[in-house]
């Protein structure tokens, strides 16, 4: 699992998901912030981490319809041209991803019809 948050000492949902998960047996609980404060993210560790795993979950707080920076800072570095995709970028096939998101938005903004106009499924569909 790889958790982004920012301030993690201010959350009130991310922080205790996040150590509940840490505490569960066979869970890889990564925190982003806290292993790379300066964003100097280990490409070749991150890498080999993804293909020892067969399910990957990042866990962050919806921050403007989108992931905290660290987390796309990851997924440029690591999700390489040659390893998550391109002909020969096969590392992650078969592997299960999903995330799990906090959102200040309530339930019934997050529809066609609702303030957002976008269901949380449709703006994370890239
Ligand atoms: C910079 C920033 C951007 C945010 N953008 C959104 C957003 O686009 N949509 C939304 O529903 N909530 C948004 N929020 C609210 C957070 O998602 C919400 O505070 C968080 O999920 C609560 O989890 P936490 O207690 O772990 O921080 C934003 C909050 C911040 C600080």
């Amino acid at each position: 699992m790889l958790y982004a948050h920012p301030s993690h000492r201010r959350s009130e949902v991310n922080a205790p998901m996040y150590r509940d998960a840490k505490s569960i047996n066979g869970v890889t609980a990564v925190d982003l912030y806290y292993e790379y404060p300066t964003y100097n993210i280990n490409i070749d560790k991150e890498q080999q981490r993804l293909i020892d795993h067969d399910v990957i979950i990042f866990q962050f707080p919806l921050y403007w319809y989108s992931t905290p920076s660290i987390l796309k800072e990851y997924q440029d570095l690591v999700l390489e041209y040659g390893f998550a995709y391109g002909q020969e970028g096969t590392a992650l096939h078969g592997k299960t991803f999903l995330c799990a998101i906090s959102a200040g938005g309530k339930a019934d903004a997050y529809q066609t019809d609702g303030y957002n106009h976008f269901t949380i499924r449709e703006l994370l569909q890239p």
